[in-house]
């Protein structure tokens, strides 16, 4: 079983882009994903082809019309199917997408993608089809594009066989709320900086101890809000209204 990625968009020239060098590239060429595009200019009906059209009320930019998108979703198979995959549309508008989405999305057949230009969608789409809306962080992009490349970097490279177990396992950065402890390699000395004593010390309680403080240290330095949820687990508080997790998240 293979993960599908199905990606609708007005830049299939897009895909796989990056995607296809390196690991990902190299799982793409071994068949462990697929990764196909469907145009959406291809569902515009009419002489010139529109898919978008000026925001009603007015203001700047051009909104993707729920026509035309709508027909381009349907056009990937019929929904509530068992196995079916979940329909995600790129938005700075979304949800954030977090670690325990990316596990899910991974564990699953696949997904179909939906990249927006311009403003965004029309409203209306997301009322009569059954479309996830996700963000990647907090600014904007000029298309989802991008953030689909690194939506599907995110999944595959959880996938079976792609990386090697070591490196895809429960250590690194937000797999336990945290973010990961840092790293060192050769040589012990660089420009007088020597590697901390304890990780050249064989005692590898020590080792653990060292790096469990240093990435509960980081993620309070660096990232407030990630230590904020972290310790309210730990001590079974509930998460404040408007943000319980979302499966997780
Ligand atoms: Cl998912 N799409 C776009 N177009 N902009 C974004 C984004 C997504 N996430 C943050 N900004």
């Amino acid at each position: 079983m293979t993960f599908a990625a199905t990606v609708l968009t007005l830049y299939p020239e897009m895909f796989p882009g990056p995607l296809g060098a390196s690991l990902a590239g190299r799982a793409l060429a071994e068949g462990r994903w697929g990764c196909e595009t469907v145009n959406i200019r291809d569902f515009a009906t009419g002489r010139h082809r529109t898919v978008d059209g000026s925001p009603a009320g007015g203001g700047a930019g051009m909104v993707l019309r729920a026509d035309v998108v709508a027909a381009t979703i349907d056009s990937v198979g019929p929904p509530d199917q068992s196995g079916a995959r979940p329909v995600l549309a790129m938005t700075p508008r979304g949800v954030p997408l977090r670690q325990a989405r990316v596990r899910e999305l991974a564990s699953g057949p696949g997904v179909v993608l939906l990249c927006g230009r311009f403003e965004g969608f029309d409203e209306r789409l997301f009322e009569a089809r059954d479309v996830e809306q996700v963000s990647i962080g907090d600014y904007v992009l000029s298309g989802g594009e991008i953030a689909a490349l690194l939506l599907l970097d995110a999944c595959v490279r959880l996938l079976p066989g792609v990386m090697g177990a070591a490196e895809s396992g429960d250590e690194e950065s937000f797999e336990s709320g945290l973010l990961e402890y840092p790293h060192y390699t050769r040589p012990v000395t660089w420009e007088g900086r020597t590697i901390p004593e304890v990780l050249r010390s064989g005692d590898h309680a020590k080792v653990a101890a060292w790096r469990n403080a240093r990435a509960e240290a980081d993620t309070r330095l660096r990232r407030p809000d990630l230590w904020e949820r972290h310790h309210d687990a730990r001590v079974g508080r509930p998460l404040a209204r408007g943000d319980e997790p979302e499966e997780d998240r």
